[in-house]
């Protein structure tokens, strides 16, 4: 997989998630479901989006024990997904369980990726809450490195964290970024955010956008802008 625009399809209904992928015509965007549209409407949407040809990041971050993600896992790797995930802080040992779970017996599977601290949590939480005194940057780095001594294919972070883990990690453990927007639209309640373009710079691998594209006027233009910007020359 190369570089790529997943569009978050944060909608409450399997009709106003459709309604708006009909918009694309015969462009078949990669498309982010998560708990919200997965919890609503069950494994049948992601049967019916994969069957309209969309590649799907299936974002439900896991974290439980070992046996229990590896069995769900067998259960996500059955539909069919392309990418999936799970919060790093289960350990080395779950993530490992997670893989094994995803892997067919024809030996493919899905890419599987790992939440390190989630963006929401400041330093205060991750001090005060959370127990850990390190940095945020060192905790983010040290998660992304148990990732990927466990075989996971990446991480997703902050496009301003992008950078450092491609150095201290490798050009090929890939980092899936939101928190994305152009640089004359609203901000909405992303803190920390980033222009395609400039995702592009410091070496995004995919950048998820979603109320960008899925509440502008025309969302086609505003998907075809962040492909131009991203992914074009
Ligand atoms: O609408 P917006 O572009 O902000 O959507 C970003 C998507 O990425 C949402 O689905 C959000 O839950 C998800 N996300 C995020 N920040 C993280 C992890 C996931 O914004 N750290």
């Amino acid at each position: 997989m190369g570089k790529d625009v997943i569009i978050a399809c944060d909608f409450p209904s399997k009709e106003k998630t459709l309604e708006f992928l009909d918009k694309f015509e015969g462009e078949k965007p990669f498309v982010k479901i998560g708990m919200e549209l997965f919890y609503a409407e069950g494994p049948d949407i992601v049967r019916e989006i994969k069957a309209r040809g969309h590649k799907i990041f299936l974002d439900l971050k896991l974290h439980d024990i070992p046996n229990t993600v590896k069995s769900a896992m067998k259960v996500l790797s059955s539909l069919d997904v392309d990418m999936v995930n799970v919060h790093a802080a289960g350990t080395s040992a779950m993530m490992k369980a997670a893989l094994e779970g995803l892997t067919r017996a024809d030996g493919t599977r899905p890419k599987l990726i790992a939440v390190t601290q989630l963006t929401s949590t400041d330093d205060k939480a991750l001090h005060e809450e959370l127990l850990i005194d390190r940095l945020m940057t060192e905790t983010v780095l040290s998660y992304a490195e148990n990732a990927r001594d466990s075989g996971l294919d990446g991480v997703v972070c902050s496009p301003h964290e992008a950078g450092f883990i491609h150095k201290a990690l490798g050009k090929d453990f890939l980092t899936v970024t939101p928190g994305v927007r152009f640089a004359d639209g609203s901000n909405d309640d992303q803190k920390r955010v980033m222009t395609p373009a400039h995702a592009k710079e410091v070496g995004s691998d995919y950048i998820v956008v979603g109320r960008p594209i899925t509440q502008a006027e025309d969302p086609v233009a505003a998907y075809q802008r962040c492909v131009n910007d991203f992914v074009g020359d």
